[in-house]
């Protein structure tokens, strides 16, 4: 199943945001991509949006080599078949839908190379739901990234219990040598890793907005004022352990009854994200939030970029 060689050439199916995104990260590492979108008309806009990627890379000096050498390790492909050419690390990153993934690995199963590790880019499917019953389950994962992965590291990597520990190794190794930070969720647990901190944190601020205790902005500000200063460059575990003088024993020793009472709190209180409460916070969003998404996501992209070249530098 999995080759002991290095992994060499990777197709991409699906050329969306993250399709697009993950053709940079393999290209820019060295690395021949293939890549097939079901859209024809897909795949010039992913062009397009991997030419942007590499130019703005370029410009914040986070390119090493010219852009159109690393635009030349992507090969665009009309059909499934001639992207799995070769191919040894498949990573799908087709649209949300369990169904249309639980479809598309029975075929990569069946085409890709014997030896080829099939990645899926699912925010939230366990590896069971869409490779469950395969013959070739061994060799399936979940490779689930930050969007974008050209400019945000983190990746985790989660397999079903039949998932082949080598499988699991293989694609380690592979995102660490493409530059990314990975890490392996060793259970298939809802939301992964990333999602389950995000959305704990994200109830609770909806908890707190339905409540009436704070605003929406007000959540926003603490995260982005506050809370994720530090986090751009350090955990909550390493948040703690600079927090009290003796370090993270200390830190959780001292909050401990706080930290607990929060957490019985928010477990009486289940959160009821109902209709009103999602007009509600949508409402608010729609009149604070007024410039257009296209220009916000255009600036969340500069942002990430300045980041990404802040932290390098230090
Ligand atoms: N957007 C994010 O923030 C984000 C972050 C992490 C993970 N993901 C996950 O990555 C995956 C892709 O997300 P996206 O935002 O890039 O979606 P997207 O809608 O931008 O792109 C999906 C692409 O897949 C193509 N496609 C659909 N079915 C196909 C098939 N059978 N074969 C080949 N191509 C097919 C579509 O034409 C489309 O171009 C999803 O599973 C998503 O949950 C998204």
């Amino acid at each position: 199943m999995e080759s002991a060689a290095p992994i060499s050439r990777i197709a991409l199916v699906g050329a969306g945001l993250v399709g697009a995104s993950w053709a940079v990260v393999f290209a820019r590492s060295g690395l021949a991509v293939r890549v097939y979108d079901l859209e024809p008309a897909r795949l010039p806009q992913a062009r397009m949006q991997v030419s942007a990627s590499l130019d703005a890379l370029l410009e914040a000096a986070l390119l090493t080599e010219p852009a159109e050498i690393v635009a030349g390790r992507i090969t665009w492909c009309d059909n499934l078949e001639s992207a799995l050419e070769g191919a040894d690390y498949v990573q799908e990153s087709i649209a949300e839908d369990v169904a249309a993934k639980r479809e598309l690995f029975a075929r990569l199963d069946a085409m890709a190379t014997p030896q080829a590790v099939l990645a899926s880019s699912t925010s939230a499917f366990p590896t069971s739901a869409f490779a469950g019953g395969l013959a070739g389950e061994r060799r399936c994962l979940v490779v689930h990234p930050v969007n974008p992965p050209h400019l945000i590291p983190y990746v985790e990597l989660c397999g079903s219990a039949v998932t082949a520990p080598e499988t699991i190794d293989t694609a380690l190794r592979l995102m660490q040598r493409v530059g990314q930070s990975p890490v392996h969720v060793r259970e298939e647990v809802t939301g992964f890793l990333l999602n389950r901190l995000q959305w704990s944190l994200l109830a609770e601020a909806c908890r707190l907005v339905a409540a009436g205790v704070v605003s929406p902005d007000a959540v926003d500000r603490a995260l982005r004022d506050g809370l994720g200063r530090r986090w751009a460059f350090m955990g909550p575990f390493e948040v703690g352990d600079l927090n009290a003088p003796g370090g993270l024993g200390d830190y959780l020793r001292r909050f401990r009854p706080t930290i607990e009472a929060i957490d019985a709190a928010s477990a009486a209180q289940p959160l009821q994200l109902d209709e009103s409460l999602i007009a509600q916070l949508d409402a608010d969003a729609q009149q604070r939030l007024r410039s257009p998404r296209d220009v916000r996501i255009a600036a969340r992209e500069q942002r990430l970029l300045s980041l990404a070249k802040a932290l390098r530098d230090a």
